[in-house]
């Protein structure tokens, strides 16, 4: 058996876990299996850029963070466009997939890394793939592995931030990853007990903010912390369009949305505001013991569709079982937080205010 592996998009805790899960469930079973592995995500593919690795490659890297096969971004945008020297990528891809005789990929990623996914699938090609990354927006599955050790980094933060905070009279905002969704932002928030959480599905009224920072000082707490999602957004900026946004954007000039939420509530309000971006190191460091079994699971069960020849799925999780999506079903769509999520409703009766 011969089988092609690449992790691309932004990389996650648990892609080791999970490659390892799939080649340990294949090589318990079958005596003959070649492991391809491809070198930083697509790109390996399309320029044949592969090394052979063993079963004891495997061995380790359970709690090892990154990909030992490297990752990259290929944007789904441009995959039909040649190359800077007019190479066809995704012929590129099916050649190498041909000529190295594989039998399957197996694909880790996120939203992009799906979409191009799928265009194999329909190419012809024998796909697996595996739902990685932080942000848990991956459309077919309730779970993504990387995401609940991602909640553990951010929750750290939220956690230390707590300590200085109570030490100062100040608001605190802490920019969580997430450009296009909240769970992340909505998780660590609730974990890390911040006051106010901003996301993406929630477009925030700075009014709100500022008349929820003043409630809780009337109230008699001294500081108050922000949990803002990198892609939260204001009711105004919500309601334009995609080109007046930009443009907006450019103007305001801020390094990221907290330091504009800062800028206006300190405009506001008498309140001396600091900002906290933890950035990449949400994607970094060893899984946590969730990812580590979840993602061995996933992985595990990827090996026994491959060992069945059973392909086009992603293998996922709903309610609690893991299932195979057919990758038609996941490419190109969003999982966002349902505006009806009871999530929203509790974290309000707790008191955290969404700007809304
Ligand atoms: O998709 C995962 C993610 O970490 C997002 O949360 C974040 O917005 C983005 O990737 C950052 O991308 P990059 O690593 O390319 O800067």
């Amino acid at each position: 058996m011969k089988i092609g592996m690449l992790t691309s998009g932004g990389d996650c805790q648990a892609l080791n876990a999970a490659m390892r899960g799939v080649v340990k469930s294949i090589t318990n079973a079958e005596e003959n299996v070649d492991i391809f592995g491809f070198i930083d995500g697509y790109r390996g593919l399309i320029y044949s850029n592969y090394v052979m690795l063993t079963s004891k490659d495997f061995s380790g890297i359970l709690t090892r963070g990154g990909t030992i096969l490297g990752s990259s971004r290929t944007p789904f945008k441009t995959i039909q466009d040649p190359d800077e020297n007019g190479l066809d990528k995704v012929q590129a891809m099916k050649d190498t997939y041909y000529k190295l005789r594989l039998d399957c990929l197996v694909i880790l990623g996120g939203n992009g890394t799906h979409k191009t996914a799928n265009l194999l699938k329909e190419e012809g090609l024998n796909v697996i793939t595996l739902p990685k990354t932080i942000d848990n927006d991956l459309y077919g599955t309730d779970m993504t592995f990387g995401f609940q050790s991602a909640v553990n980094v951010a929750t750290d933060v939220l956690d230390c931030i707590h300590t200085t905070a109570d030490s100062h009279s100040r608001v605190f905002i802490v920019e969580i990853m997430g450009h296009k969704v909240g769970w992340l932002t909505l998780n660590a928030g609730m974990a890390g007990g911040a006051d106010i959480i901003l996301i993406p599905e929630i477009p925030y009224d700075i009014d709100k903010i500022v008349e929820a920072i003043e409630r809780r000082d009337k109230n008699g707490s001294k500081f108050t912390i922000i949990a803002v999602a990198e892609g939260a957004i204001s009711k105004e900026d919500a309601a334009l369009s995609k080109k007046e946004l930009k443009k907006v954007m450019e103007k305001k000039n801020y390094p990221s949305v907290s330091y504009e939420v800062a800028d206006k509530i300190q405009k506001r309000s008498k309140y001396e505001v600091r900002v906290t971006v933890p950035g990449h190191t949400q994607r970094g460091g060893s899984p946590c013991p969730y990812d580590r079994v979840f993602a061995s699971r996933l992985g595990a069960e990827a090996g026994k569709l491959i060992l069945k020849g059973e392909y086009g799925f992603m293998v996922g999780y709903k309610n609690r079982e893991i299932v195979k999506v057919p990758l038609k079903d996941v490419a190109g769509k969003l999982k966002s937080i349902p505006m009806d999520a009871s999530i929203i409703q509790e974290a309000k009766m707790l008191g955290i205010s969404f700007g809304d």
